[in-house]
């Protein structure tokens, strides 16, 4: 499968693109406040060790059975406290996300990564505060990158203070590729573990790493890299425009949509999952 040389695609070309992830609109003062203070928390607790003990946890699939359906009418319950550029319903956003791709067309597996791929934050389900499920990921156990976004709050994580761990490389080996590297826990690590038997390796490249985004967005982070994820980047940068860009107030009918999503989760995904 071959990547579009330009991810920019049809359907979002006509989006000012200024207008998101703009993290200092003081027109939404209110918004901003609550994004800031949710990066004061996730960038002062998300340590090394905090996310290794949640992958101990998380990843044994102990907790409950449950459909996908049932996952994402729970997600009708979640405002992500993250994101300045929403702040509907994510099944709503999850809809936007996938019918941009579709009127697109983007193959049918990239159109179901879209509908599922905030999925993982049924962790708020099972207790979990927001500052360890979602906003922007970054890696553990190495020198934070000032690309990240509200990166000043830094100083603030106890492993700032333990200098092996901020050296460029840190706890990893040059180009030891990304799979070996503990990025902040949320719902982007949680959700590839769930579905990494039922979908293809680009797919689980979007779901994984859509929220790295001093990686695929400012390029940071290569030197933990290896050719894999070199060649899987650039889907990287195909799916984000989608997640971004096609965010919007409107309120999108998910009773017109759901029969095609029904069929696509049935070709893909078995009847149930063990979260
Ligand atoms: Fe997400
Ligand atoms: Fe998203």
């Amino acid at each position: 499968m071959n990547a579009q040389t330009s991810s920019e695609t049809q359907a979002l070309n006509s989006v000012n693109k200024t207008a998101y992830r703009n993290y200092a609109a003081p027109q939404v003062s209110e918004t901003f406040d609550r994004v800031r203070e949710f990066y004061k928390l996730n960038h002062t607790h998300q340590t090394h060790e905090f996310v290794k003990a949640k992958k101990a946890d998380y990843l044994s699939f102990s907790r409950q059975k449950m459909t996908p359906w049932a996952a994402l009418d729970y997600l009708n319950t979640l405002v992500d406290d993250s994101d300045p550029d929403i702040a509907l319903p994510q099944i709503d956003h999850l809809v936007q996300t996938a019918e941009a791709m579709r009127r697109d067309g983007q193959p049918d597996w990239m159109v179901l990564t879209g509908f599922v791929h905030d999925l993982g934050k049924v962790l708020c389900l099972f207790g979990e505060p927001q500052w360890a499920v979602v906003g922007d990921t970054f890696p553990t156990g190495c020198a934070y990158s000032p690309k990240i976004v509200y990166s000043e709050f830094f100083p603030l994580n106890p492993d700032s203070q333990q200098p092996e761990l901020q050296t460029q490389h840190g706890v990893y080996a040059p180009h030891c590729g990304l799979n070996a590297v503990h990025m902040s826990w949320g719902h982007d690590e949680y959700l590839y573990h769930l579905l990494r038997e039922h979908l293809p390796l680009e797919a689980l490249y979007m779901i994984r790493y859509h929220s790295f985004y001093s990686w695929h967005r400012q390029g940071d982070y290569d030197h933990l890299c290896n050719a894999q994820d070199r060649a899987m980047l650039p889907w990287v940068q195909r799916f984000n425009p989608y997640d971004l860009y096609s965010k919007n107030p409107e309120r999108p009918k998910l009773a017109d949509v759901k029969p095609y999503y029904e069929d696509l989760m049935a070709k893909y995904l078995p009847a149930t999952l063990q979260f």
